[in-house]
């Protein structure tokens, strides 16, 4: 998010009277380009939030999946007026089905938190939330932390050097440094919405770039999974990926 349009929207919308409730962020390994946002631009937003009286959301589910680097602050921790509300989950360092996640924020918001999720759904089971208890406990979270970085770690790695050796030229992309993703830009005019058809077609699947904007743009990118193949898989369904993107680009 860049501080200066987020500026011009609020000044923008408050013009226009319409009420902001909050800015929604993914400052860690965000979603969709696995990138990560510098302390000085999560206080630029902070500062942004401050001036016109508008929560922040701060979404990070991703955040304890970091292979390499130094962690940014929370822009949790580096609020002392109370207007970050941040959501953590077990989703990505645990199991997506056990669908148990947790809150930071200040007390006033999280009782609201409280009835609107009452009212939806009374209580998230307890028995989960009771088994990641005991896992928690029995310090298997961190062990199997561990684990998870290194083999992500490892797949990241290799989809990284596959790209470097079968993709053509003019096609570019983020090199996460945590995360599960990545995000591939084509040469511009290039369309994924076509060539996802394409690439169904040798059996390779990617989250075409364009579901990712709301104006339109992004037709030329697509978000990329590192974490589930193996390395093998890795290899073969980034070349077949190279070939369709060669072929559709002839
Ligand atoms: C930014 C972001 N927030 C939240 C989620 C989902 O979290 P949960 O599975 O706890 O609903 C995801 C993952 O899919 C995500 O990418």
């Amino acid at each position: 998010m860049k501080a200066d349009d987020l500026e011009k929207t609020l000044k923008r919308l408050e013009e226009e009277n319409k009420k902001v409730k909050f800015i929604y962020v993914i400052p860690d390994f965000q979603n969709p380009a696995g990138i990560t946002m510098p302390e000085t631009r999560r206080k630029e937003i902070l500062n942004i939030a401050s001036k016109h009286d508008v929560l922040v959301v701060e979404d990070s589910p991703y955040r304890d999946i970091r292979f390499e680097g130094k962690a940014q602050r929370l822009m949790y921790d580096m609020d002392n007026e109370g207007r970050v509300i941040t959501l953590f989950t077990f989703s990505k360092i645990l199991a997506p089905g056990f669908r148990v996640a947790w809150i930071l924020g200040n007390p006033e918001v999280i009782d609201k938190f409280i009835m609107a999720k009452q009212s939806a759904d009374l209580c998230s089971p307890v028995i989960v939330q009771k088994i990641i208890a005991e896992y928690m406990k029995r310090g298997l979270l961190e062990k199997n932390l561990v684990n998870t970085i290194s083999l992500y770690k490892s797949r990241r790695d290799h989809m990284l050097a596959s790209f470097e050796k079968f993709m053509p030229e003019g096609v570019t992309w983020t090199r996460p440094e945590g995360g599960l993703f990545l995000f591939l830009t084509l040469t511009e005019g290039m369309d994924t919405d076509d060539l996802f058809n394409l690439a169904i077609e040798k059996n390779v699947a990617f989250v075409k770039g364009s579901v990712f904007y709301c104006n339109d743009c992004g037709k030329n990118t697509m978000r990329i999974n590192f974490s589930y193949c193996n390395n093998e898989t890795i290899s073969e369904g980034v070349k077949r990926l190279a070939d369709v993107i060669k072929e559709f680009g002839e």
